[in-house]
């Protein structure tokens, strides 16, 4: 059946192409086996030849564009995230941010569709789940005022603050362009450089770097966002999803047999747990800071390496995912997450890696799926578009007025008051620069104590067996950042990875935290 007859189930679908024919006398039965333009098939096991012996034949359009279909199955995988899995559910607010936010996604009794997917990040599309990854947790509110999308990951902090090192982060995470190898020094090389990277880089080699399943997982939205309610007050928040399934990551020696009995546990968890009824919840929390308490800590809270600490959570409602997609490609290959997708009342914050991430993704979907990619049914919002943007690549519109032009007194199109920025004072002059108060350590170091004593072992083994092939120089300047963080820590890693504990200690010595 040609997509063009829209969404819905097969059984709808078939109606609608029965009506459609029904109007306008078409004769070909909804099952009947067609082409792309909706022609009759009358042989779909044998191509067309030139008798019993002859070559087969170039008219033959069935066999043509069964091939010419195939040849382009593929769209280019996402750069980073590729391997993922999605499931379609519900937000229920039950503590509204309305002091907070217009946005009517945090209304009392809204209840708003989503699609979230989870992912792994570094790794192709296909590749096993048991490898060591931060987990994309990503969802798609389809809310009252548009799509808002919040795209986070497992972990509460990221390894870097700003954009402009992500891509060069992932070079060296992704194998040598040489050999298409992972490389564990590669990484070491990049990340000996970025000492912000600490605390995330424990997480990672932490056990939950493989989590036992998406259920079992939180997500974070890891940035400061700004919400900002209808007296244009403005708050910074942290978003975060608490697994009501509980927390379960799988240890070093879970990952090998599980591996080797299934590459892909994640997704079979998830799809069979909503095949039988037993929907994953989760609880979105929020911190909140006054933007005056912003100057108030000892690192800057607008820092994506950083979490809040000691700053209290409110919890604003429950997500259920209830039903698998229905065929994976047009809805978690196609679909579209992106930190641009905000509404009125959710800003992004000044954080320098949110500010690049507004950008990025929306560029890379309008190369990966096309310009008009966000006219898919699993992007489009539930509210009408009504927007000058036009023409492109595989546009499915159906525009009709010629006015594609604001203002116009031919078609006014309201400027909505409500729906303007909200305004930061500035001063100061441009600059190339660090943040101040940077705090690379401490917050490592509060991690690694946090953990049971087997899960420090599990990580101090993880961590030495990658480090320990690292060029010399690179091994020891990490193990420093290691045991800046908390020396126990450090001298663990050291061990594992055949470090020079005093050469460790000499670098540790020049840290400033
Ligand atoms: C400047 C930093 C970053 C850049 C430039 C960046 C870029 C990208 C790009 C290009 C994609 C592929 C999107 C697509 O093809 O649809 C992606 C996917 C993703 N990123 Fe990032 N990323 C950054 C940091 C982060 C951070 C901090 C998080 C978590 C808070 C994150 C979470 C995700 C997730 C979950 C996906 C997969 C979305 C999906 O399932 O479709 N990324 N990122």
């Amino acid at each position: 059946m040609n997509t063009s007859l829209g969404g819905g189930t097969l059984p709808q679908r078939r109606a609608l192409f029965v009506l459609t024919a029904g109007l306008l006398s078409f004769s070909v039965n909804a099952a009947t086996l067609t082409r792309d333009n909706g022609a009759a098939v009358g042989d779909n096991q044998n191509s067309q030849t030139a008798g019993p012996n002859g070559p087969t034949l170039l008219q033959d359009v069935q066999l043509i564009q069964k091939l010419q279909r195939f040849d382009r199955e593929r769209i280019p995988e996402r750069v980073v995230h590729a391997r993922g899995t999605g499931a379609h559910g519900t937000f229920t607010v039950s503590n509204d941010l309305s002091d907070l936010t217009k946005a009517k996604v945090f209304a009392a009794g809204q209840v708003t569709p989503v699609f979230v997917r989870f992912s792994a990040v570094v790794h192709g599309n296909h590749s096993p789940e048991t490898l060591r990854d931060p987990r994309g947790f990503a969802t798609k509110f389809y809310t009252a005022d548009g799509n808002w999308d919040l795209v986070g990951n497992n972990f509460p902090t990221f390894f870097i603050r700003d954009a402009i090192k992500f891509p060069d982060m992932v070079h060296a995470f992704k194998p040598d362009p040489r050999t298409n190898l992972d490389d564990d020094s590669r990484r070491f090389d990049f990340f000996s450089h970025v000492p912000e990277a600490t605390r995330t880089l424990t997480e990672l080699y932490s056990n939950s770097g493989t989590p036992a399943s998406y259920r079992e997982m939180d997500g974070n939205g890891v940035h400061a966002y700004k919400l900002v309610n209808a007296k244009g007050e403005v708050h910074y928040v942290k978003f975060h999803w608490k697994s009501l399934q509980g927390l379960k990551n799988l240890d070093p020696k879970e990952v090998v047999k599980v591996q080797g009995q299934d590459y892909s546990h994640m997704t079979n968890d998830l799809v069979s747990h909503i095949n039988k009824g037993d929907f994953p919840k989760w609880d979105l929390y929020v911190q909140v800071l006054n933007p005056q308490d912003l100057s108030k800590f000892d690192f800057d809270p607008l820092d994506a390496t950083k979490i809040w600490p000691g700053v209290p959570e409110r919890k604003v409602g429950q997500m259920v995912l209830n039903r698998n997609p229905a065929n994976v490609f047009q809805e978690t290959e196609q679909v579209a997450m992106a930190p641009a997708n905000l509404v009125p009342g959710i800003e992004p914050s000044e954080d320098r890696l949110l500010q690049g991430r507004v950008f990025s993704y929306a560029d890379t979907q309008m190369y990966r799926i096309g310009a008009n990619a966000l006219q898919l049914p699993i992007n489009a919002p539930k509210v009408a578009v009504n927007t000058g943007n036009q023409d492109g690549a595989m546009n499915p519109g159906s525009t009709s007025t010629g006015v594609n032009y604001q203002p116009s007194r031919l078609m006014p199109r309201e400027e909505l008051q409500s729906a303007r920025y909200s305004q930061t004072a500035l001063s100061g002059s441009t600059q190339q620069a660090k943040i101040q108060r940077e705090q690379n350590f401490k917050q490592a170091g509060d991690l690694y104590r946090s953990f049971s004593q087997k899960e420090r072992n599990d990580l101090i083994e993880s961590f030495g067996g990658s480090l320990a092939t690292t060029d010399d120089d690179s091994k020891h300047i990490i193990l420093s950042f290691l045991y800046k963080a908390d020396p126990e820590y450090g001298t663990g890693v050291a061990r594992v990875a055949k470090g020079d504990l005093a050469r460790v200690k000499a670098l540790a010595e020049k840290l400033t935290d």
